[in-house]
């Protein structure tokens, strides 16, 4: 196992009916401003509990943070904070809610162009206003993370970034109100959670057997639940099972002391920014064929998960492997998460295009071997046709 340092400061407040519990969470000096995204956390009742839970406290709101939340976007809501001296800031909402609320919330206060926030991976950070979440979409892990991926809509840039100072102070869980997920979205984070883990495990050996096991039983749990979500979706214990399945994807406990890979996440998100592919569309189609890719590195990992996570002893390696990535790719599309460029009506005119963008990005060394160099990757989207 390789040294780590482990820092993880986010209260995790987990529960039915907990959203209440704001009014002890938030100071009560605090000027908050809400950020969320359309219309669901006002329609589902969410944004309502959120208000009352805050009483009298000055608060006001920004609405309209989009999927894959824009940096054009997010810079208003920092106008909002700047002009109306806010201090205290309140994702509610998926993913795209709270990454965009970190971008806001390093922003407000940084010395310079704050696209240079993403332009530096978010190293230059040097303060970020405090925030909280409530999350209503079990998938990206960034309610108990220091990372966010914020688009330029202007040049088709999704970049992400990561630093200490933006990870929420806290995060409500209310498994209830994920019932109003549509199912696209359910899939989706399902599919985003597990490849999360693949990025963390799938990559070589490491003398890390707790780090493995945890990883293997998290899969295992997504691949039980993930089709019951869908079919029974008001089962509060599915719900809330995949709920925390998600949070623990993505705190970084799995991932300390082990290689990480994240190549799949880097292609992925050039196909959303020229295509506009939801985030997780984007991972099923890229994981199997990056496996498929690099298995003679990866071997020893993906026999590992061929056995512990699919069960498949019989056949030779190669036979096993194979097999491995067929089911991956089968329990994606069960859920109803398409695996082929092509099944979004995108052919090979693409590819180029998109090894372009991730040249202009400096996504030429990805990996856990940093050896998925350009090349690499156009083989990758090629297989993905
Ligand atoms: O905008 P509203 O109306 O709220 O609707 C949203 C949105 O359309 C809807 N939704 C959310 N909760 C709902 C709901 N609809 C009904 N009922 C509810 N309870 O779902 C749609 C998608 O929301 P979004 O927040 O975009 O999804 P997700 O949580 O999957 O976030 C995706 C973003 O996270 C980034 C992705 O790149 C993408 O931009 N990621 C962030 C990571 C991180 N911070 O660690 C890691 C991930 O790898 C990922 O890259
Ligand atoms: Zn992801």
């Amino acid at each position: 196992m390789q040294n780590f340092e482990f820092y993880n400061p986010t209260r995790i407040v987990f529960g039915e009916g907990r959203i209440a519990e704001l009014n002890r969470l938030v100071p009560e000096q605090a000027r908050v401003l809400i950020l969320f995204g359309g219309e669901s956390a006002r329609r589902n009742g969410t944004l309502a509990e959120v208000e009352a839970a805050l009483g009298e406290r000055h608060v006001k709101h920004f609405g309209g943070i989009e999927p894959n939340p824009s940096y054009e976007t997010l810079m208003r809501a920092v106008e909002q904070v700047r002009a109306e001296e806010l201090d205290f800031l309140l994702a509610v909402g998926g993913g795209s809610v709270i990454d965009g609320t970190k971008f806001v919330a390093a922003a407000v206060n940084y010395s310079g162009d704050p696209w240079g926030i993403l332009e530096t991976g978010g190293r230059k950070i040097t303060q970020a206003l405090p925030f909280g979440s409530v999350l209503t979409l079990p998938a990206t892990g960034s309610e108990m993370n220091d990372g966010s991926v914020v688009t330029r809509k202007a040049t088709k840039t999704k970049l992400p970034f990561k630093n200490a100072l933006v990870f929420p102070q806290f995060s409500v869980l209310d498994p209830t109100k994920t019932y109003t997920l549509p199912p696209r979205q359910v899939a989706n984070g399902v599919v985003d959670a597990f490849v999360h883990i693949a990025e963390q495990y799938l990559t070589y050996p490491a003398n890390a057997p707790v780090q493995d096991r945890f990883a293997e039983g998290l899969l295992t749990t997504l691949i039980e639940l993930g089709p019951l979500a869908l079919s029974d979706p008001k089962n509060y214990d599915v719900r809330a099972n995949l709920m925390w399945v998600a949070t623990l994807a993505l705190n970084g406990l799995i991932g300390v002391g082990v290689p990480q890979d994240w190549a799949t996440h880097m292609v992925g998100h050039e196909i959303t920014a020229l295509h506009g592919l939801d985030h997780a569309q984007t991972l099923a189609i890229v994981l199997p064929a990056m496996l498929q890719e690099r298995r003679d590195a990866k071997r020893g990992k993906l026999l590992q998960y061929a056995e512990r996570v699919w069960g498949l002893t019989n056949g030779d390696e190669e036979q096993r492997i194979d097999a491995a990535i067929v089911r991956t790719r089968d329990f994606f599309e069960s859920l109803g998460v398409k695996t082929r460029l092509s099944d979004y009506n995108l052919g090979s005119d693409v590819v180029e295009p998109l090894v372009e963008q991730l040249k202009t990005h400096g996504m030429v060394k990805l990996g856990e071997h940093r050896d998925v160099d350009l090349a690499t990757s156009r083989r990758v989207l090629e297989a993905c046709l």
